[in-house]
């Protein structure tokens, strides 16, 4: 391939067609480069389910019918089962689904951090924890590609809101981005090796992420070490020529008429590697997703089952006043409650939508299992969906009903409208007339249960004490009434702990005073104190806390030892924390492992996530369960040295069944590694001094020529304060008083 050529020969085929590649076919496929052996593929969202549409109408927002396919939970509802296996065993199911219909990328799944409850699209991601969601979106990914699709990692990167998504420039520093919002990134790529990467809208510190070269190619790529090709998001490209030579392949939807990219290489404006590094990619990722698609056709079946499992497992029992599980013996008499129970919420809106293969409501669950045990029950609606105004002719209905009931089960949740791609919420509330429902319910003698369908934070502060139980369902995708009536009727008892704190207000959120921003510009002033690392640094009640999440069995935390490894070793230490189910049924609990830094190196948060396992305990079982924390959980991002590090220190350790519950707490010392700072004349005092090189060849200048004398002198002998005021002086400052022996250029030239 060449880049300048006479106007007759130009474009050569080999040319024309690389240069064809930088852009898609169309608005779902890419094109075709026989001359470089690259066949077209075809992409899809994703991420929890296929939305392959008629190529006649084509869009990006979830508008048009798609084919029907299995709708899985998205990722926030299985984010909640903290289990890899399972998060992969959809992912490979999904993948399946793909295959069959000739879908070669699946766009998904997304892990933007959930930095405040009022994100739009936070139904789309894991959690506010990077290690959380890198570990849970790099086994979605995995299990995708174990079918032969390609994952696609997105929103790449500090897409953390909808509003203004297409021009916001997310204004984060450093050591935030790295610790918080590319570290997610960089977990999951570690974890599955994914082979494609989509790029976001926004802006990242005033640059557009589709065209930062930092990004997509120092970071990425020479970092990382990714290999896979980077695609747009639909219509994030707005300079094709900067995207491409930042490290963008695939500009979509395709835009083959626009000819920017051909005439910038006809005029030797972009490099030969450049092009061919894409050609490169785009062969690699067909080679990758080669293969005839599998003979069996799709078992939709058990793909409903999986989705039920999947839900089953990802509820999240916040509240339990003993009424739960229920039993519906013969006589028992139930009402169900709220119109959610018969137009359920069980996916959320824009690119994600899925045709669902079939839908299983709260009323079509548990009045089947009502009927097959006896128990009498009826329903009424509650509240209407349209508006959050109440009715009060719904209202006094339901109340009747349960005046009449031993037990309501309330299906309560966010209306459609209040969550979706392309807009942000302005509340963590429920509807009023879904709060005046049950604060009206509350007054009756009848046990209320509420069963929560929403995508994203809602607080319940405000009428939890009207509850006698809470599920929080999120959204379950398909088989939403068998999920429920698996958790209500204790057929799976409930496992699933939250992945992000749920406030109690929404000034309480970390994000509160920046979010959504102004001016095309939102300041991330929180840094890396996000989730609760925010609310356990502040000290501030929550509704429920991240990690929280209770069972029909009780679980004791028996005891935690810790063994130091040495730091040759990449594992920092091994953790064995004795649990027991001391109750009567057989349940799974997520054993959460916590550190809190102590060794003073930076400010660090009071506690974070290092590890956890879940296990399945049978009553009276014992077990022990063993983590081992890499070093590189350790670390943290350190600006001057622009690296990765951990000096060694002091840590807590503490294990539990929440972030707020850890009974078991343990300190060890653990080694790390020296870190070496460049210092310069501005560098303090005191850092020279610690400099293991430099500080001895400082003091030996100054004894050669006496010592020094006066005022400095004085301080730096006086233990009471004095040492540690001059210490934290710079150097060139220290060198303009009188009595130290040395000039500023001398300085200068040693840091040299
Ligand atoms: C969304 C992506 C999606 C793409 C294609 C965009 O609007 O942000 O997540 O994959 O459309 O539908």
């Amino acid at each position: 391939m060449t880049g300048l050529a006479n106007d007759e020969t130009w474009p050569d085929t080999s040319s024309a067609e690389a240069l064809s590649l930088s852009t898609g076919a169309d608005y779902w496929t890419t094109a075709a480069a026989p001359a470089h052996g690259i066949r077209s593929l075809r992409l899809a969202d994703g991420p929890h389910g296929l939305r392959v549409q008629n190529d006649e109408n084509p869009d990006h927002l979830g508008l048009e019918r798609s084919a029907s396919a299995t709708c899985f939970p998205p990722a926030v509802t299985l984010a909640s089962s903290w289990d890899p296996e399972l998060v992969e065993a959809v992912g490979q199911a999904l993948g399946k689904e793909a295959r069959a219909v000739g879908v070669n990328v699946v766009l998904g799944p997304g892990l933007n951090i959930k930095r405040s409850p009022l994100c739009g699209r936070n139904f789309e991601y894991y959690s506010e924890d990077p290690l959380l969601t890198g570990m849970l979106a790099g086994a979605a990914a995995r299990g995708l590609q174990t079918e032969g699709v390609a994952a696609c990692l997105k929103h790449f990167a500090v897409n953390n809101q909808e509003t203004d998504r297409l021009r916001v420039s997310a204004n984060v520093n450093e050591r935030t981005l790295r610790e918080i919002y590319l570290r997610a990134f960089q977990i999951a790529l570690r974890e599955s090796a994914a082979w494609s990467v989509m790029s976001s809208y926004n802006r990242i510190n005033g640059e557009f992420a589709s065209q930062s070269h930092w990004l997509l190619t120092e970071v990425l790529r020479q970092e990382w070490g990714f290999d896979g090709i980077v695609v747009s998001d639909w219509g994030a490209v707005r300079d094709p020529v900067e995207a491409l030579k930042a490290g963008l392949d695939l500009r979509m939807p395709g835009r083959p008429e626009d000819k920017r990219v051909h005439e910038a290489w006809r005029h030797g404006q972009i490099d030969a590697n450049v092009l061919e590094n894409t050609v490169s990619r785009m062969r690699l990722l067909c080679e990758r997703t080669a293969g005839p698609a599998p003979a069996s056709p799709i078992d939709y079946d058990a793909h409903h089952l999986l989705v039920r499992k999947a839900a089953a497992e990802s509820a999240v029992l916040l509240k339990n006043d003993a009424v739960l599980p229920l039993s519906f013996e013969p006589g028992r008499k139930i009402a169900v409650i709220g119109e959610l129970a018969r137009s359920p919420r069980y996916q959320g809106a824009g690119s994600s939508r899925v045709n669902a293969t079939r839908v299983v409501t709260g009323w079509d669950a548990l009045s089947a299992k009502a009927d097959q045990m006896g128990a009498h029950i009826e329903f009424s609606g509650g509240y209407a969906l349209s508006s959050s105004q109440y009715l009060p002719s719904l209202l006094t209905e339901a109340v009747e009903l349960a005046g009449r009931s031993d037990t309501v089960i309330l299906f309560l949740g966010l209306p459609g409208e209040y969550e979706a791609e392309g807009r942000d919420r302005t509340t963590i509330e429920l509807p009023d007339n879904q709060i005046a429902l049950v604060e009206a319910l509350g007054e009756t003698d009848a046990k209320i249960i509420v069963a929560l369908s929403n995508g994203s934070a809602v607080t319940s502060h405000a009428w939890r004490d009207s509850a006698h139980a809470i599920v929080e369902f999120w959204l379950t995708g398909q088989a939403h009434g068998d999920a429920v009536a698996d958790v209500l009727l204790g057929q799976v008892n409930p496992s699933g702990k939250l992945a992000e704190t749920i406030p109690r207000r929404l000034e309480d959120t970390p994000a509160f005073l920046n979010f959504p921003g102004e001016n095309q510009s939102v300041d991330y002033g929180e840094g890396i104190f996000v989730g609760y690392r925010y609310y356990d640094a502040r000290d501030i009640e929550v509704d429920y806390p991240f990690g929280h999440g209770l069972s029909y069995t009780t679980f004791e935390y028996c005891g935690l030892e810790v063994a130091v490894r040495p730091l040759t070793d990449t594992i920092a230490f091994d953790a064995k924390v004795r649990i027991r189910n001391i109750g009567k049924r057989f349940g799974q609990e997520v054993v959460q492992l916590y550190v809190e830094d102590n060794s003073g190196f930076l400010s660090t948060p009071r506690r974070e996530l290092r590890g956890w396992k879940k296990i399945g305990l049978a009553p009276g079982e014992d077990k022990i369960v063993e983590i081992s924390v890499p070093r590189e959980r350790l670390q943290h991002w350190h600006v001057p040295t622009a690296d990765w590090a951990y000096p060694g220190g002091e840590l807590i350790v503490s294990s539990g069944g929440s972030s707020r519950d850890l009974p078991l707490e343990t300190i060890v010392t653990v080694p790390g590694e020296d870190i070496v700072v460049k210092i310069d004349e501005w560098s303090t005092f005191g850092e020279w001094m610690d400099h293991i090189e430099l500080g001895p060849r400082l003091f030996d200048i100054i004894e050669e020529r006496g010592g020094l004398k006066g005022r400095m002198a004085d301080l730096l002998e006086d233990e009471g304060g004095g040492r540690d005021a001059v210490r934290s002086v710079p150097l060139a400052t220290i060198v303009e008083f009188p009595g130290v022996p040395v000039t500023l250029e001398e300085v200068k030239a040693l840091a040299a």
